[in-house]
């Protein structure tokens, strides 16, 4: 079904497409349709039925836009590094300082079909599109450096990245960006160890063409990201977010509704898809002139 991992790109992309076209949408995208393009409308397709794709995308991409622009603004950010972008279009639509520098990295098939669709069309920011390959450490140590250079306060964002790494992929990552003085928080969606062995399972079929699986859940935040120098500052619930607004189908919104009646149920069900927010650790490679007052 999907052939590539970039191919998951056009695929989420196309369910803010759909987000856009419903009546009260979470937020606007007016390029998510073109960017999905008829691949991203073919998987979607292909999807059909498994889990409730189409709503947690929506919930999580209205939940990420929402702790950056707080973060944005409550932490003085000046710099953006959006890694493994895909065809999110934040710096295009949110409402951004126009100082903001915000990097969108990815591969190259994906940044070169992004600027190709994004032509003409203002960002509310700085905008650098940028070509890396994040797996190997020299490609993504390189770009971080590039990115960072000059910033005084970095934001990370990785949205459907970490799940489809293997631990040890996540702890390079990790270690790289507290490598980076000026990186002082990080967003990411984030499944528990429960809600990986789920979604691996769910996704095995359509993924086995392409060398993709739900790789990575984590129960103890504070256990796995704590020694690469991050701690946990912020979570929301994706499941929450996608119930509470009504973009769960009828079979999700009564497991959810079933969950709900245990105190241990609600807690699984709510921490098995979350966004959160991880602040660098306080004296960890931070330079202290950099702190978050
Ligand atoms: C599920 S998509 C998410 C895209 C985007 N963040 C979003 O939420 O719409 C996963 C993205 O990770 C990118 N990606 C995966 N492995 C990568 C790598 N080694 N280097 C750069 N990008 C990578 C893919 O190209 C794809 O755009």
């Amino acid at each position: 079904m999907i052939s590539s991992i970039s191919e998951t790109a056009n695929w989420v992309a196309w369910y803010r497409a759909l987000e856009s076209a419903r009546p009260e949408p979470l937020f606007q995208d007016p390029w998510a349709a073109a960017l999905a393009g008829d691949r991203g409308r073919a998987i979607a397709a292909d999807m059909r039925g498994l889990r409730d794709g189409a709503g947690m995308v929506a919930a999580r991409t209205a939940l990420i836009d929402r702790m950056v622009a707080d973060a944005v603004t409550r932490d003085r950010v000046d710099t953006v590094l959006n890694l493994a972008c895909g065809f999110d279009t934040r710096a295009f639509r949110l409402d951004l300082p126009k100082h903001l520098r915000w990097f969108d990295v990815d591969g190259a098939h994906v940044i070169e079909r992004k600027r190709a669709v994004l032509e003409g069309a203002s960002p509310t920011c700085s905008w650098h599109p940028l070509v890396a390959d994040l797996a190997e450490a020299g490609p993504r140590r390189e770009a971080l450096q590039l990115a960072t250079n000059g910033a005084q306060r970095a934001l990370v964002v990785t949205e459907g990245l970490l799940l489809y790494l293997h631990p040890e992929q996540v702890a390079a990552l990790a270690t790289d960006l507290n490598a980076q003085p000026a990186v002082a928080a990080w967003i990411t969606d984030l499944l528990s160890a429960e809600g990986q062995r789920r979604a691996a399972k769910i996704y095995e079929t359509p993924f086995a063409g392409a060398d993709i699986a739900v790789r990575f859940g984590v129960d103890d935040t504070e256990e796995f990201f704590s020694p690469h120098g991050f701690a946990e500052v912020e979570s929301q619930s994706t499941t929450r977010e996608a119930h509470e607004r009504q973009r769960l189908s009828r079979l999700y919104t009564w497991i959810f509704a079933v969950m709900q009646l245990s105190a241990s149920g609600r807690d699984r069900m709510e921490r098995s898809s979350r966004v959160v927010r991880l602040k660098r650790r306080a004296g960890c490679n931070e330079d202290s002139a950099r702190q978050t007052p």
